[in-house]
């Protein structure tokens, strides 16, 4: 054996995960003749030793699978929940990675999981990321697994609410994941032919959606579908929860203390938590202020099951690839973006903590507004 690779999926799932497992244990074994295992459960796995042996068949029939054979978690090895204690288990790890002799360890996720490997590159690790999320948001990369998927699930969502808000002459407030960021809703809004798209890049005015609405009406047009995106705020409640982080902030900066109770951190002022009530709440405004019926839909996890897309699918399988190559390179501590049709190496220092949300000047949004499409502002 030429080397040992272990590799695991943390944070939330996204379709392609098993795409990306195949392609980097596919590539390592065959090609570059390493030996993989898989960690299960993410960083909570790997503390806990618990984990799979991939070679042959084990990563045969998985191309097509959703979900993630290995199984994740949002656990972080610095702050993992140990019984009522919050534990540092970034020793733990280490020493799973060298009791199996590794020579580098592939994390497959998101934006938290970059922050993480990168944490154990500087912890002496040599580690490896593949970019997953149905958000699209994590920074130095086109695209991320997942994206194209959820795109189609969410874009086919607004397709069927079309038919039914047009029989009943409703409003359709149609909710969409994404986080932080407007990516997923923007898609399928303009895919989808959504009349209203709001997005957290974009704080929007409830009085100009419902003008938008009205104007429709006027037009002969007795229905609108609304995508929101579920991080999207109102200019009130953004500039509400700006100010509350500030206080926040200032507040933490006095007492310095490092435990503050999380469950009072609004320190986010994109925290999708408040954007689910934001979801019920402006449907209750736009039937107020338009005279028409509205309804929500809440589209949730559906955007993360079952089988991934063709696109998502050959994302993976070239990343995955990719992966395993500059492991045999020997070209350490990076995450493997997507660029172009091809791939780059871009250092985890330029990933880490960033998160890259929908620029005000993306031509997405120059398309939706030249359709006609309302943005909230
Ligand atoms: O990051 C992917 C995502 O689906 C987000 O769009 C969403 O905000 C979040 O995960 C939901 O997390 P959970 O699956 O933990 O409820």
């Amino acid at each position: 054996m030429d080397k040992y690779i272990g590799i695991l999926t943390a944070g939330g799932d996204s379709p392609g995960l098993n795409a990306a497992i195949r392609g980097v244990g596919k590539a390592a074994e065959g090609a570059f003749n390493m030996r993989v295992i898989g960690f299960r459960d993410g960083f909570r796995g790997m503390v806990g030793n618990r984990t799979i042996r991939l070679e042959g068949a084990a990563l045969s029939g998985i191309l097509t699978l959703g979900g993630t054979i290995l199984g994740t978690s949002r656990d972080k090895p610095h702050k993992m929940p140990v019984g009522d204690r919050v534990i540092d288990m970034t020793d733990v790890i280490m020493d799973n990675y060298h009791q199996h002799h590794l020579d580098c360890l592939v994390c497959l996720g998101g934006g938290g999981t970059q922050k993480n490997a990168f944490r154990l590159m500087k912890a002496g690790l040599n580690v490896i990321t593949l970019p997953k999320t149905i958000d699209n948001d994590v920074a130095m990369t086109d695209v991320t697994f997942g994206f194209d998927t959820a795109l189609n699930i969410a874009t086919e969502a607004i397709d069927r609410l079309h038919s039914t808000a047009h029989s009943h002459h409703r409003i359709i407030v149609v909710e969409i994941m994404g986080h932080n960021a407007g990516w997923l809703a923007l898609g399928a809004g303009i895919a989808g032919g959504a009349d209203v798209i709001l997005i957290p890049e974009i704080p929007y005015d409830v009085r100009k959606i419902a003008d938008a609405i009205l104007a429709r009406s006027r037009g002969g047009k007795h229905f609108s579908i609304v995508a929101i995106s579920e991080g999207a705020l109102s200019i009130e409640e953004h500039a509400r929860l700006l100010a509350a982080a500030e206080e926040q902030k200032a507040e933490k900066k006095k007492k310095k203390s490092k435990d503050a109770d999380p469950a009072k951190d609004h320190s986010d002022p994109y925290d999708p938590g408040y954007a689910e009530n934001n979801t019920a709440r402006l449907s209750r405004q736009l039937e107020e202020l338009t005279g028409l019926e509205a309804r929500v839909t809440i589209l949730g996890h559906v955007q993360r099951g079952g089988i991934p897309s063709p696109a998502d699918r050959l994302l993976a399988t070239r990343l995955g690839t990719a992966c395993a190559s500059y492991i045999n390179d020997g070209r350490y501590g990076v995450m493997v973006a997507a660029r172009g049709d091809g791939v780059e190496a871009v250092p985890l220092d330029q990933v880490a903590g960033k998160r890259k949300v929908v620029p005000l000047d993306h031509p997405w949004i120059e398309t939706a507004r030249l359709v006609g499409t309302n943005l909230g502002d």
